[in-house]
């Protein structure tokens, strides 16, 4: 039987936020409607997070109250606090995810706290989310590399990833933020976190930086049966507080990578690649992505 993969949306978030243009609210919205149409099963549509930190999602609010929102779409959003879990229940958030990180300086730039102070604020927030059986994710950044301490130890990852389970996290999603993992890092990764969690806690969240991204998946599908992957629309993304990244891996790459390998992908390849072509006027650049602007009329294996 084919692996069934499970797609985490989160252009309209890890892309957005890196825009340099403002976007507009309606955009957004049209954006996050034509994602839906797509497949995906979950598309990560904003983030509550200080305006001043990340002015590009500072709509989140509005843009959850406007979406049309397709039955068995599952829409999440980032919350770093307590103030953000209010504006996540007040705008209807699905799903949140916390977010911290397996390096302390990249988190004290992210998000102005030490690893052990983020996890003690999230606390509330899991405890909240689960009394309202609200699902949780919790994020690892710098999983493999960090913009200022370098390489970062797979046991480091794994003590951050299990104190996000203890709390109540339903999954985490480890990522490569600055898009310098490569297939050996990635193995040497799964091989210890994969003693320890169950498969389907587990999400792979690839930046392409260096055009590893797709490499690093095949690697986790292939060799490890990893189903769970956070990509965006266009490749779009990164994170203004690690210089250097760029976008994450591309949802329309991946997916026609992973079908070519006999996955059952849930999302029409080009119904992504037409959602992010969609936003280019808006953008004023080109998408990242392979398959973008070559997918229209093309037959994928499904
Ligand atoms: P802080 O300055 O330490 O927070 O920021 P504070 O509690 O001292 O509050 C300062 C001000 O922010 C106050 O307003 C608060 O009300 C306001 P003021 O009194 O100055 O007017 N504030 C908020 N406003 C709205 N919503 C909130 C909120 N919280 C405080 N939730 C904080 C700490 C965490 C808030 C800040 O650093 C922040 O928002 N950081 C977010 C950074 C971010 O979003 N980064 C990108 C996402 S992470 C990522 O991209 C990686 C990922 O993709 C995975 C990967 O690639 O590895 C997930
Ligand atoms: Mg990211």
């Amino acid at each position: 039987m084919k692996s069934a993969i499970r797609i985490t949306e989160v252009g309209p978030r890890d892309g957005l936020q890196n825009e340099k243009a403002t976007i507009s609210l309606e955009a957004k919205v049209a954006f996050i409607n034509a994602l839906s149409a797509t497949g995906v099963q979950e598309i990560e549509a904003g983030a509550f997070v200080s305006p001043k930190a990340i002015p590009q999602l500072a709509d989140s609010e509005e843009v959850f109250s406007r979406i049309e929102r397709k039955p068995g779409v599952i829409y999440s959003a980032l919350v770093p606090n307590e103030k953000g879990m209010e504006r996540a229940i007040f705008g209807r958030a699905d799903k949140i995810a916390v977010f911290t990180a397996a390096s302390e300086t990249f988190n004290q730039k992210n998000i102005n706290a030490g690893i052990k102070e983020s996890i003690e604020r999230f606390e509330p927030v899991i405890r909240q989310a689960k009394a309202m059986k609200m699902p949780v994710r919790g994020y690892v950044s710098a999983a493999f590399h960090c913009p200022y301490e370098g390489p970062v130890a797979p046991q480091k990852v794994l003590g951050v990833a299990l104190e996000l389970l203890a709390l109540g996290a339903d999954e985490v999603s480890l990522g490569d933020t600055i898009g310098r993992a490569n297939p050996d890092e990635t193995r040497r990764l799964l091989d210890l976190v994969l003693k320890e969690i169950p498969k389907k806690k587990i999400v792979l969240h690839f930046h392409d930086t260096y055009g590893m991204a797709i490499a690093n998946a095949l690697a986790a599908y292939q060799e490890y049966q990893m189903v769970g992957f956070d990509s965006s629309a266009g490749g779009l993304g990164g994170c203004p507080y690690a210089q250097g990244a760029a976008g994450n891996v591309a949802t329309e790459d991946l997916l026609y990578a992973l079908s070519s390998l006999g996955a059952k992908i849930p999302a029409s390849i080009e119904a992504v690649a037409g959602a992010a072509g969609a936003l280019i006027p808006f953008l004023g650049h080109a998408l990242y992505s392979r398959a973008a602007g070559r997918a229209k009329g093309q037959t994928f294996p499904s």
